[in-house]
């Protein structure tokens, strides 16, 4: 006698499919990773469902996806350049901040640029390496605790791309730095430095990003601004950027990392420059306490990111 098994099968149609995926998930024994996976099912699912979406188009997303991959190096982060143009690493800042014990400044983009082991250089020196024709700039300011103190010796990494709008792992050859540094603050927490006035650029167009944002026909521009990540021990890590008023796409930041408390500018007379007769960038920072969750960097050195994943 043939025993079938049939009327005990579940029936796997468009809707009962999700709820066999999460019950074959739900073994999972690290419970944030059950939580993450489900939600990502649940919604991915339901993505799925409202657009009616084809074998056609599901193949795009694959094939999408696999590029976006492919372009990644040790120079070229594409995936984050993807979370960016998305607005979903501008969102997980956001949820970063509201997480925060006491109020600090912002976070911005870590973007896909950052490089770390940047030189470390003394309060005054250029971050400038390569010959240029940008407007010299003094960029200066102090980073506070919520007590309104000065924290001394907090670490200031500071990257930017030149005034063409380029950084130097955009450059001819993408292993020399230039337009970076890693500076401490003084006793006052207190930091100057020179360097020159950014240009804002247009996110890398030459991949799958490229051809997603051009099919949105979204502008791809990021305003001028400068990068920081800015710790100290005892303190929450700061990772943000400047933006600078006047630029023409301040508003409409292909990447969303523009918000009002981040705009700063570059001022022509500044007497209380620490650095006298140069124009000045100002900006002064707030760290909140440590607390007891991890990094707030949406974003990596692009070279640590194919690192790991070769290991
Ligand atoms: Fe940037």
């Amino acid at each position: 006698m043939t025993v079938t098994t049939e009327a005990h099968m579940r029936a796997i149609d468009e809707n009962t499919i999700t709820e066999a995926a999460l019950e074959q998930m739900a073994s999972t024994p690290n419970p944030r990773l059950k939580q993450i996976m489900a939600a990502l099912t649940r919604h991915l699912h339901n993505f799925a469902r409202e657009v009616d979406l084809t074998p056609e188009e599901w193949l795009e997303g694959i094939k999408f996806l696999t590029a976006v991959g492919q372009k990644c190096t040790a120079y070229r982060q594409e995936f984050i350049l993807l979370s960016d143009t998305l607005g979903l690493s501008s969102l997980v800042n956001a949820l970063h901040d509201r997480r925060a014990t006491e109020a600090g400044t912002k976070s911005s983009l870590v973007g896909p640029f950052y490089r770390q082991d940047s030189p470390t250089l003394k309060l005054g020196d250029t971050i400038v390496t390569k010959p240029t024709n940008g407007q010299e700039v003094c960029l200066y300011g102090r980073v506070f605790n919520s007590a309104g103190r000065g924290v001394p010796n907090a670490t200031v990494q500071v990257w930017q791309p030149d005034e063409t709008g380029n950084y130097d792992l955009q450059k001819h050859d993408p292993s020399e730095m230039d337009l970076r540094g890693t500076f401490h603050t003084d006793a006052d927490g207190r930091f100057y430095l020179r360097t020159i006035a950014p240009l804002g650029y247009m996110i890398p167009m030459d991949g799958p990003v490229g051809d997603m944002i051009r099919a949105q026909k979204r502008h791809g521009y990021r305003p001028a601004h400068i990068h920081f990540i800015i710790g100290a021990p005892g303190y929450r890590e700061v990772v943000t950027a400047l933006y600078l008023q006047g630029d023409e796409h301040i508003d409409s930041d292909t990447v969303f990392g523009v918000t009002a408390s981040l705009v700063t500018g570059v001022n022509s007379k500044d007497p209380a420059s620490p650095i006298p007769n140069l124009p000045t960038i100002k900006f002064d920072f707030h760290l909140p306490a440590a607390a007891a969750y991890g990094s707030g960097r949406v974003g990596a050195d692009p070279s640590q990111i194919v690192k790991k994943v070769a290991s």
